[in-house]
């Protein structure tokens, strides 16, 4: 399996957010974990979301997948992007994992590239942190410094930035990891044929969360406490908003932000609902806890689906929030809800503590059949 050669704790303190910088061999060596052809077999799918981007004569294209013939493209100036490609395929998804120390809420997705000679997206500025990983090939990356370019669209489809200043301009190889954080401006091109791993992050902006937040207040049909002036004197300014009131109207406001557990409640189901599609498959038959504990004994384990958000709070200690619904914990099952938002493969020994309890291990059949965790052994995965 793919591991991280650097030290994750030290590149926090240095680059994350603030600096871009080339990770050689970080991911070294680096295995592929899908092919181009599997790529582009997910990208005949409609439930894909999938792009080509491609330069011809000086112009440049982008159109929407799902595609399934690209013999009109020739060998060089195109690239096919896929994402979130972490929700089909597991060892996509496994690529996450030694990204693991950055919480679930703040990774978004996996992106996959596969370009020819000459093929990227051009120049851009992304408003999230990314980390690269390059798969095969070879790419020659330029990224400029953060001058707060402007972005315009010349080509439906396509943000691009005007060409910039290198601060980085490197040729990565496999198992090399370029990290940019938010508006820092970028460029990427193959130099041979090449496969990209970008690991995005989700950042929400004021307006997301507002807008979010005001959703989940009508939705629960909150907010009902009135503004009140019991202790208001006369003003000789009627056309004044005085700053009392100014504040009194903001106080009131902000209390329903400052209610902890309307707060995280809203919170958990914004923060856990996914972006992009996942591949819930629901079980054909219902699993049962005399089925979960003899297939666990012979060696299977639980995966969770690629790309499931799966979040708790300690202001709320008897729920979890999983793909935007609030989750009742059964009781006693805090420390498993905790396992099963923190891990991503549950074995024998992480559960046996709890499948004494018919509850629990019913509650561990419940998430399976929602399609949430499924049951496979370490070499079908
Ligand atoms: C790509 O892989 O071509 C695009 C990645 C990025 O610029 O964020
Ligand atoms: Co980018």
């Amino acid at each position: 399996m793919n591991k991280l050669t650097i030290d994750l704790a030290e590149f926090m303190q240095e680059f994350w957010q603030k600096k871009p910088t080339v990770l050689r061999g970080a991911y070294a060596p680096f295995i592929d974990p899908i092919t181009p052809d599997e790529l582009a077999g997910l990208a005949t799918e409609e439930k894909a979301e999938s792009r080509l981007v491609s330069l011809v004569n000086g112009k440049w294209k982008a159109e929407h997948g799902p595609f399934d013939d690209y013999s009109h493209l020739g060998e060089e100036n195109w690239a096919l992007l896929v994402q979130a490609t972490d929700h089909w395929i597991k060892p996509v998804a496994d690529l996450i994992k030694p990204f693991r120390g950055l919480p679930n809420w703040r990774i978004d997705d996996v992106m996959i590239s596969y370009s020819v000679p000459g093929g990227g997206v051009g120049p851009h500025v992304d408003q999230y942190d990314v980390f690269i990983i390059q798969g095969h090939g070879s790419r020659r990356w330029r990224v400029g410094d953060n001058l707060g370019q402007t972005q315009f669209v010349k080509t439906p489809g396509l943000l691009h930035v005007d060409p910039f200043e290198p601060i980085i301009d490197e040729v990565l190889e496999a198992g090399d990891i370029l990290y940019i954080p938010p508006g820092f401006p970028h460029d990427g091109y193959a130099v041979t044929e090449a496969m990209s791993y970008s690991i995005g992050y989700r950042a929400q902006n004021q307006q997301d969360l507002f807008s979010s937040f005001a959703d989940y207040v009508l939705q629960e049909d909150a907010g009902q406490t009135r503004y009140t002036d019991a202790n208001r004197t006369l003003t000789s300014e009627p056309g004044l908003v005085s700053q009392k009131d100014v504040n009194d109207l903001r106080d009131l406001m902000q209390s329903l932000m400052n209610d902890e557990q309307f707060f995280t409640a809203w919170l958990g189901t914004q923060l856990s609902s996914a972006k992009h599609e996942l591949n819930i498959i629901e079980n054909e038959w219902e699993l049962i806890s005399e089925e979960l504990i003899p297939a666990l004994e012979a060696e299977d384990e639980l995966y969770r689906l690629g790309g499931l958000r799966c979040l708790y709070f300690d202001a709320q200690p008897d729920v979890c929030f999983v793909n935007g619904e609030k989750i009742a914990i059964p009781d006693g099952g805090r420390e498993l809800a905790k396992l099963m938002c923190n891990q991503t493969e549950l074995t024998l020994e992480h559960l046996s503590p709890y499948l004494d309890s018919i509850s629990l291990t019913q509650w561990i059949c419940d998430w399976c059949n929602k399609g949430y965790w499924y049951l496979a052994s370490d070499a079908e995965e």
